[in-house]
């Protein structure tokens, strides 16, 4: 190895402990110290009335995200610091001073109240990675709309589905993005969806490839031509504390997306305190977040995080390997980054495209990295460390949901860092009580797997599951009653440490991307040959997992590769690229327990060469032989392919 990590703190030693110590003696007033920090119309009254499973923080208090995130600034030396830097993919940049930012949020959030949103309603947002998102996001905020944020690269059904969910009135879209040097035609798919939303009233279209689009009169309407007759200056409704700030739709065990509801206050208290703590952030850095703002991780660390902390956070709109696998590494150098915050799955494709990219480059710049969405192989944690890093950065771990809002797990060099361990998310935050515990809610011993759970609300915990009590009840509060569970394996080592060992559920992680098995085997059924399916995660060096579909065909339907391929496409039109099988195997039957229920574990132990283990509660042996062979043939076909 390269010599030691980086072990010492910058304040002392024993100080994480202290401050974890005393957010645990009394969790209360420390979360109100930190919650201090932000502006506040109105504090207060209680910090927290918990009425399991319902947190409500900061009850009585009133606050508004966009003042937090532009107003405050703007009335220091921060008003001409850069807010946003921003790259296009095809080269073009903007550097947006808070300033400017204060103003384009006003002018939209004018626009968007001429347009009849008022507080409460929903608005969705279907753009690429360009300055008018943050925009739209904070010109909700302002106004106490809930946004929705639609990442991208989803088709039209996922986009209709959640604006059906969310009964959103104005869609806020673009002409095109750019991916990999094509535009991709969000309009267009942003109309077969609005075919099929009927509650929304309003489009509003940015220009950002001037390709042609179709604008439906009295319905669509530019970006542009509206910010015309915009306002300068819109009065932040100073919300609840408890008012929902956004809805943020992500994947768990059925087949529908639940729209995870975060809050006003709370959440923003816990994307501050984590900026703090965990990124350590400070006044000169050039922060950067390569995610997309469709996911927590953008919302939290490309625009909440880093605008109500004052910092300059930068955005890229493009592929990460466009025009060519140096181009992250140009950005650091061209930009100076300071901090650079990405997946493991991102780490692993540049890592095989080798080191002479980002050696072709000074990334001096850099004094931390952070990884998040998956577990973090050792491997790819000593390369980031030592290619990218220098040897010098330390690297946080930081492990959180859509539904936490903000890191819950990680170190913490702001407090002060703790030995790091490659692979290892390492230790709670402050206020946040983990444990591992088995089926019964006892503790495990240390080095035995278990379901990580936190035992104590926190700020940024979802409010719940948009119109879904029951679901929310079930999902978070059922397997342990009074604690949140989280859905993950986890494990603590001797030293106490957390080592996070994938999902306990039927949910998989592709390239850090949540994705239901459930959600996809109902997409795959909606195909006119599929009668029924079985997905199953199969592990991949660099995306962690890919979807691997087993199908029975209805009557009058036989396998073959042009079946295969437009059932692979189905699923890119249904749901998303990132989520379309890498292999999809055709069978009579699939291996069920005899009440019926799928035995994803038979599959799952197939595709991934391991035992199949016990069958005693398999109805018809016979069907695990079918898959096997099935999977054989598969095997000869394509040995050496994908
Ligand atoms: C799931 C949440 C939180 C932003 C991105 C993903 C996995 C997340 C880590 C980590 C191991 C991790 C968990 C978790 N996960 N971070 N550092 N180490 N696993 O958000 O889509 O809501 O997914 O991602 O399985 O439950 P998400």
């Amino acid at each position: 190895m390269e010599g030691p990590l980086p072990t010492e703190s910058r304040i002392w030693p024993r100080r994480y402990e202290e401050v974890y110590e005393r957010s645990m003696r009394d969790p209360e007033g420390f979360w109100a110290e930190q919650a201090k920090r932000l502006d506040w119309f109105k504090t207060w009254d209680r910090v927290l009335e918990w009425d399991p499973p319902y947190a409500r923080w900061f009850v009585g208090g009133r606050i508004n995200a966009s003042h937090n995130a532009l107003d405050r600034h703007v009335a220091t030396w921060r008003k001409n610091k850069a807010a946003i830097i921003w790259e296009g993919e095809p080269g073009d940049e903007k550097v947006i001073t808070y300033y400017r930012l204060y103003r384009e949020v006003n002018r939209f959030a004018s626009v968007l109240k001429d347009l009849g949103v008022r507080k409460g309603d929903r608005v969705a947002i279907y753009l690429p990675m360009i300055p008018e998102l943050p925009v739209a996001m904070l010109a909700c905020a302002r106004i106490g709309a809930v946004h929705t944020v639609v990442f991208s690269g989803f088709s039209s059904t996922a986009l209709a589905d959640r604006i059906n969910d969310s009964r959103a009135k104005v869609l806020v879209t673009a002409d095109g993005g750019y991916r990999r040097g094509k535009v991709v035609p969000l309009k267009r798919i942003a109309d077969e969806a609005v075919d099929r939303a009927p509650s929304i009233e309003t489009v509003v279209v940015v220009r950002r490839t001037g390709s042609e689009v179709s604008m439906q009169e009295g319905r669509d309407y530019w970006w542009h031509d509206l910010m015309e007759g915009a306002r300068d200056y819109v009065e932040p409704e100073p919300v609840e504390s408890t008012h929902p700030l956004f809805i943020l739709y992500t994947s768990g065990t059925t087949g529908k997306p639940k729209g995870i509801v975060h809050g006003t206050g709370g959440y923003l208290v816990g994307v501050e305190s984590t900026m703090r703590w965990v990124f350590d952030v400070r006044d000169e850095d050039i922060f950067w977040t390569a995610a997309d703002v469709g996911w927590i991780t953008g919302h939290s660390y490309i625009v909440y995080g880093p605008l109500v902390t004052g910092a300059t956070t930068v955005m890229y709109e493009g592929a990460p390997d466009y025009p060519s696998p140096d181009r992250w590494w140009s950005i650091v150098e061209r930009q100076g980054v300071t901090v650079l915050y990405t997946s493991p799955t991102a780490i692993r494709m540049f890592m095989r495209y080798g080191e002479e990219w980002p050696k072709r480059h000074d990334l001096s710049s850099l004094r931390l990295l952070g990884t998040v969405g998956e577990p973090i192989n050792p491997e790819a944690w000593r390369w980031y460390y030592r290619v990218i890093g220098g040897e010098r950065c330390p690297i946080v771990d930081t492990w959180w949901q859509t539904e936490t809002g903000a890191n819950m797990i990680a170190p913490c060099p702001g407090i002060s860092l703790v030995p790091l361990k490659p692979g290892s998310a390492t230790l709670p935050l402050p206020g946040v009580e983990a444990d591992v515990v088995d089926e019964g809610g006892n503790p495990v011993p240390p080095g035995v797997r278990g379901y990580l759970v936190i035992k104590r609300p926190w700020p940024s915990m979802l409010l719940g599951v948009y119109r879904d009590p029951v679901r929310y009840r079930e999902v978070y509060w059922s397997k342990f009653p009074g604690w949140y569970y989280t859905g993950d394996y986890a494990m603590r080592d001797e030293d106490g440490y957390f080592w996070l060992l994938g999902r306990a559920d039927e949910v998989l992680k592709v390239s850090g991307h949540r994705i239901g098995t459930m959600e996809l085997e109902s997409a795959l059924v909606s195909h006119e040959a599929v009668a029924e399916a079985a997905v199953v995660g199969k592990p991949h060096p660099v995306k962690g997992e890919t979807p691997v579909a087993f199908v029975v065909l209805r009557e009058g339907f036989s396998p073959g590769p042009e079946l295969r391929d437009s059932i692979r496409e189905f699923i890119r039109g249904e749901i998303s690229p990132l989520y379309v099988p890498s292999e999809v195997h055709f069978v009579q039957r699939l291996p069920k327990t005899r009440s019926g229920k799928i035995m994803r574990r038979v599959l799952r132990a197939v595709v991934s060469g391991e035992e199949v283990g016990d069958l005693t509660t398999l109805e018809d042996e016979a069907s695990v032989e079918e898959v096997k062979k099935a999977y054989e043939e598969f095997k000869a076909l394509y040995e050496g392919g994908e």
